[in-house]
């Protein structure tokens, strides 16, 4: 079985964040298993940036999933982090109910919540 947290870390390092400093990896789980991951990835224009959440979300749609059961996030600051409030609407649009996000810290601990409870009464079409 894939040692997520180990390749976030591994991903850590291809982050392009020269303006901020802040490396973060996220990998995105779909119900078949498959592991799709992502990085930040920063602009000198600097709201062209894109999370690594996003990425990894991109990365999975790419290869053509639509479900999503579970989210990792990793990064070089000290202690657990939580996607921002425009990630957690794009985990929403592909999130099985129960989503998990689960985050981990450079010393590896780890924590988690569901996306419900990261982003209550997130917007749905119809
Ligand atoms: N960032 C992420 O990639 N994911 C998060 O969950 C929070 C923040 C990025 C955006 C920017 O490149 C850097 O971290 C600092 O905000």
């Amino acid at each position: 079985m894939t040692d997520i947290p180990a390749e976030l870390r591994r991903r850590l390092a291809n982050s392009h964040a020269p303006y901020s400093g802040v490396r973060v990896a996220a990998a995105v789980e779909t119900p078949d298993g498959r592991v799709h991951y992502g990085v930040n990835v920063e602009n000198a224009a600097y709201p062209e940036g894109v999370c690594a959440e996003a990425s990894a979300i991109s990365a999975a749609v790419t290869d053509g999933a639509r479900r999503v059961v579970r989210i990792w996030v990793a990064s070089s600051l000290p202690g657990c982090i939580w996607p921002c409030g425009g990630c957690r609407q794009k985990i929403w649009e592909f999130s099985e109910p129960g989503c998990e996000v689960v985050s981990v810290s450079p010393q590896g601990e780890r924590e988690r919540h569901t996306i419900e409870a990261l982003l209550p009464l997130g917007f749905r079409l119809g």
